[in-house]
């Protein structure tokens, strides 16, 4: 969700507002893939990296995933929404952290789409949480070296029972993946939008999955052994 900051600064107002902004194109993106039949949307909303902005920012952006959380509950409710944060949450205040919880706990039934927050992640991050939870486990013999294959390290990432992404959408007119799902982006189709996040609305969103769904995924096979797939 890139571009919040210039969104506001090309309105002369301040970057936070770019956030209130882009909160809205939150909504209608979950609200469009709840349409769409979406089953699993993540949303990259705070990296390791944002620690350093300006406190200011900082503060601003956690009493905002405070304030929405709060709000949108409900919302989430009755899409049958099921949240779920993944990241380091450590680093944030136990108020939030409480919160947060709750909110997955309250819609830990609904199933129509899960919706994966990211915040306080990184795909490096995330790998390394893995791969030292594998080392434990060798180290108290609950597991041998030679089992450790893609299977064993995907099964402890952050978002093990989730399928890989699909589509990879960033806004804001950079073409990074700015460590967001390292691992599980192996085969994903990257799909980059000029527009700045509080501009990306269900219409742009649904433009992005009518171009993915025109996409050939060969995952290593060629294009003939796909379509003979296909038609078997
Ligand atoms: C990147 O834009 C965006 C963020 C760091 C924050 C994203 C947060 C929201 C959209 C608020 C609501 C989110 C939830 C999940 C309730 P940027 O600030 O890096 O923009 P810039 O590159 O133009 O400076």
């Amino acid at each position: 969700m890139d571009g919040n900051g210039r969104w506001a600064r090309q309105r002369g107002l301040p970057r936070t507002q770019g956030h209130r902004a882009g909160a809205r194109s939150v909504r209608a993106v979950v609200e469009q893939s709840v349409r769409c039949g979406i089953e699993v949307l993540t949303l990259f909303a705070f990296s390791s990296e944002n620690w350093r902005r300006p406190q200011t920012e900082v503060s601003l952006l956690m009493e905002l995933f405070l304030n929405t959380l709060r709000v949108e509950i409900n919302r989430l409710m009755e899409h049958d929404v099921r949240l779920r944060i993944i990241g380091d949450l450590s680093a944030f205040s136990e108020k939030l952290q409480r919160q947060v919880r709750e909110a997955e706990r309250v819609t830990r039934n609904n199933s129509t789409l899960i919706l994966q927050i990211a915040a306080n992640y990184g795909g490096r991050w995330d790998i390394t949480q893995a791969v030292r939870a594998l080392a434990l486990e060798v180290a108290e013999q609950r597991l041998l070296p030679e089992q450790i294959d893609e299977q064993a390290i995907a099964a402890r990432l952050s978002c093990a029972d989730a399928p890989d992404p699909d589509l990879f959408i960033r806004t804001g007119g950079e073409k990074r993946i700015s460590n967001f799902l390292l691992w599980q982006c192996a085969y994903t189709e990257l799909y980059f939008s000029d527009l700045m996040w509080p501009e990306f609305d269900g219409d742009a969103y649904l433009a992005a999955l009518n171009d993915f769904s025109r996409r050939q995924r060969r995952f290593g096979l060629t294009g003939e052994q796909v379509n003979a797939l296909a038609e078997a």
